[in-house]
């Protein structure tokens, strides 16, 4: 059984740094050992509403609100691995990323309210992982952001199992300048594809 990984592209700037991050990792997801079937997709290509805090999925886990979230969830849900890649806006995520990961809150209530035991601890296990880059050399840049990731990955019983993050990136393509960084997101994707089991 193949292993399915989802890349999520959270910056609304094609081809930009953290794209070209997560290329390299779902490219190197495909080249691990039996191949990883890789599905992904960039927020800012669906229409997602802001969580409106209405607490309807507290009664069946599911989000009141109708709109592409709905075509999400599933993706999460059905994936091995997510990848998730946004760069940092005002020291936390892009506001479509941040729109999704409020919006799993619906997952949050299945998990913990609803005690779904298809997100309980006998549930098989995901995996986690974060890219991100910042234009400044903050030394807090990642700190709030990797907590919120965290937490989205938990919705959906995946462990935070690392990241990658970069510091002093801001211009369109300025990740190429550091030549580690690009293999690095590539030997990411392949380890997180070859060590993982599906279905354990
Ligand atoms: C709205 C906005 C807010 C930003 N806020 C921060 C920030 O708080 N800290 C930081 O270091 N960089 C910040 N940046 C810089 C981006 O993180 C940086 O340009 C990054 O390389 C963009 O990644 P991308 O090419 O993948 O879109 C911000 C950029 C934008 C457009």
């Amino acid at each position: 059984m193949a292993v399915k990984v989802l890349g999520i592209y959270g910056s609304p700037r094609k081809g930009g740094n953290t794209d070209l991050l997560l290329d390299q990792a779902l490219k190197g997801a495909k080249e691990a050992g039996a191949g990883a079937e890789v599905d992904s997709l960039r927020v800012c290509d669906f229409k997602i509403t802001p969580c409106r805090g209405c607490h309807a999925c507290t009664k069946a886990g599911v989000c009141a609100i109708k709109d592409d979230m709905q075509q999400i969830y599933p993706r999460l849900l059905a994936a091995d691995i997510v990848i998730l890649a946004s760069p940092i806006y005002f020291y936390g995520l892009t506001g479509w990323t941040k729109a999704m990961v409020d919006r799993s809150q619906a997952l949050w209530e299945r998990k913990y309210t609803l005690l779904d035991p298809a997100l309980g601890d006998q549930a098989p296990k995901k995996n986690g992982f974060f890219i991100s880059v910042g234009g400044t050399k903050g030394q807090k840049l990642f700190e709030g952001t990797t907590l919120s990731v965290k937490y989205f990955f938990d919705a959906f019983n995946a462990a935070y199992t690392g990241d990658l993050l970069f510091r002093k990136i801001d211009a369109f393509g300025d990740i190429l300048k550091d030549p580690e960084a690009l293999p690095q997101a590539f030997e990411a994707g392949k380890k997180l594809a070859s060590g993982f089991i599906p279905g354990q």
